[in-house]
């Protein structure tokens, strides 16, 4: 279970550029469920995701995941902790265009201890995902669903148990948003937690629970 309490982020906190981005934020989500999360452009969605996925903290408020409280971990812990728990396939896919499509996938190895059978892992995982043949292929010769793919094989490489995507079908045309849709519903319908943040009612309309936020505040569910 993933629960949010009073959560308050503040870019810049202290300073006099200091930004609120989510205000007072009160959230559970409880395993298994998927869950879409949408709004306007700059309303906090991305920073919500990220609070969760353990890529930053909040000011003031918890952030609860199975027994710990990622919002009161040091950096280090919390990397240790996203590494573990946490798929998080990042906007734009943040792949390494220079490496290969299993390099790629590989990365997030690196930092957990259970690293035997990690190669026969993504290749099965890619095999699974329809990138079978694409393993030694250089990320930079892949089209925009290939590209994703590898994003979603990477993010489920140390096998979490919570699969965070932002924006996952925005820079895809709507068949290929379709087929990586479909993925992410496999992997809810195998057990794993999914929150997708998403502009596209036709990606929100396949979750099973719609969060709507504006303005750093959520005022719909
Ligand atoms: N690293 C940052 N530093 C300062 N302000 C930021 C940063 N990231 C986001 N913001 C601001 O926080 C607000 C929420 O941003 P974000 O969570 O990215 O919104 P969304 O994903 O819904 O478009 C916006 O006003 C944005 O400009
Ligand atoms: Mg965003």
């Amino acid at each position: 279970m993933i629960e949010i309490q009073n959560l308050t982020k503040t870019y810049n906190y202290g300073k006099p550029n200091s930004l609120t981005a989510l205000r007072d934020i009160c959230l559970t989500v409880r395993d298994g469920e998927m869950t879409a999360v949408m709004g306007a452009s700059g309303s906090g969605k991305s920073t919500l995701l990220n609070m969760i996925g353990c890529l930053d903290s909040a000011e003031q408020g918890k952030c609860i995941i199975g027994s710990t409280d990622v919002n009161a971990l040091s950096e280090n812990r919390r990397t240790e902790f996203r590494a573990q728990n946490i798929g998080f396939v990042v906007q734009d896919f943040a792949l390494i265009e220079s490496y290969t499509v299993l390099e790629n996938v590989l990365i997030p190895t690196c930092f957990v201890k259970k690293r035997r059978g990690a190669k026969e892992r993504a290749l099965s995982l890619l095999e699974r995902l329809g990138l079978g043949d694409k393993a030694k292929t250089a990320v930079s010769k892949l089209s925009g669903g290939q590209k994703q793919r590898t994003a979603i094989a990477r993010a489920l490489i140390n096998e979490p148990d919570i699969l965070l995507a932002d924006e996952p079908t925005g820079a895809l045309d709507s068949k290929t948003s379709a087929e990586i849709m479909e993925l992410f519903l496999q992997q809810n319908a195998q057990g794993r937690t999914v929150i997708i943040v998403t502009h596209d009612p036709r990606v929100a309309e396949k979750c099973s629970r719609v969060v709507e936020i504006s303005d750093g505040r959520i005022i719909r569910d």
